[in-house]
């Protein structure tokens, strides 16, 4: 069994509101253990030359509260070559670090899989993204967030929209999944949903549309998650407008507004458990895994199974959507 004495942590891929509670849980549950805590800037990158300093509990004083992350976040190129890994595994060397803690989606868990097996480093990812698309958890850290903030941007937008007669087409983040797109879409009320799960069926969503409430009565939302060729939501907009040119057609794009802001306290809470729990998992001997959240207890998943396994969207919602937006007399 190894001894555990010195840990790492980064932050790395796109950045989720609750990272930073997971930094702070990482330090200061090591320092409680008996570790030291080392802060590792910059992702990957920071990793592979070397930007890590000594962390101590004030370090991470005032930062739960916080969207972003203090330890900043990159996409490493170089992290991806056997090269790059030993590298890092070098700087981990360097600052005498026997465990490394993760904070990211699939694509770094993929890399600290790697970095575990090459270089004989134990790993623990944390999901931190706001897309939700990991397997071996029901959510990930930013997720509840970026639903909520999605949600009160369209709620403002359902204002206009009810005022003007207006049919939005509204685009969220997600990247290759509809899971933001989904929840935010059943709580926003809106009138269809389109995820790059299903495949787009024009002439059904202009049926729907037309058929069963009237946009020119009442306007409308339409959630789609961005996904497939750039610029996809403008196209859908064009074409049901090229249908109905009497509809009062607009496109809004949320964008990166998805992924800033303070946590709310569901990613607070699930941060700070997963960030303690992946202190204990390196001091239990784990060397290659992710924690998750199942039926509301954190478990631990091999990071083989979270880099293989899709994890899929609930159908039972994406009827639930159909369901609840016809208006039928
Ligand atoms: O993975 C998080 C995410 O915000 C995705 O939803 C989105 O597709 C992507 O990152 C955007 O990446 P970038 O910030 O590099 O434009």
């Amino acid at each position: 069994m190894n001894v555990i004495n010195k840990i790492g942590v980064l932050t790395s891929g796109g950045d989720a509101p609750g990272m930073n509670a997971a930094i702070r849980a990482v330090v200061r549950s090591s320092i409680y253990n008996g570790c030291e805590a080392f802060g590792i800037y910059g992702g990957y990158d920071g990793l592979i030359t070397g930007k890590i300093r000594r962390f101590y509990s004030t370090d991470v004083s005032n930062i739960i509260q916080r969207g972003g992350t203090i330890l900043k976040t990159a996409r490493s190129e170089e992290f991806r070559t056997e090269e790059g890994r030993a590298k890092a595994a070098a700087s981990l060397k360097k600052f005498d670090i026997d465990g490394l803690v993760v904070i990211g989606g699939d694509g770094s868990f993929a890399g600290a899989r790697l970095l575990s097996q090459e270089q004989g480093i134990p790993v623990i990812g944390i999901p931190g993204t706001i897309d939700n698309d990991i397997y071996g958890t029901d959510a990930t850290i930013g997720y509840d967030t970026a639903v909520n903030t999605a949600i009160e941007s369209i709620d403002k937008i359902k204002d206009t929209a009810s005022a003007h007669n207006r049919l939005f087409f509204v685009e969220v983040m997600g990247r290759d999944a509809g899971f933001i797109a989904l929840r935010t879409a059943i709580a926003t009320g809106a009138e269809a949903v389109l995820v790059p799960e299903v495949e787009i069926d024009m002439e059904k969503l202009d049926k729907f549309i037309s058929n069963e409430y009237n946009p020119k009565e009442s306007g409308g939302i339409v959630v789609v998650a961005e996904g497939g060729e750039p610029g996809r939501t403008y196209k859908i907009a064009e074409e049901i407008g090229r249908l109905h040119p009497d509809y009062h057609i607009r496109v809004a794009v949320l964008g990166h507004m998805q992924r800033g802001g303070s946590p709310n306290q569901f990613d607070r809470v699930l941060a700070s458990m997963m960030g303690s729990a992946a202190v204990q998992a390196l001091l239990d001997d784990q060397k290659s895994i992710m924690l998750g959240l199942r039926e509301k207890q954190i478990v631990q998943v091999p990071l083989n199974k979270t880099i293989k396994l899709e994890k899929s969207l609930n159908p039972e919602l994406l009827d639930l959507i159909t369901v609840l937006s016809t208006q039928r007399k």
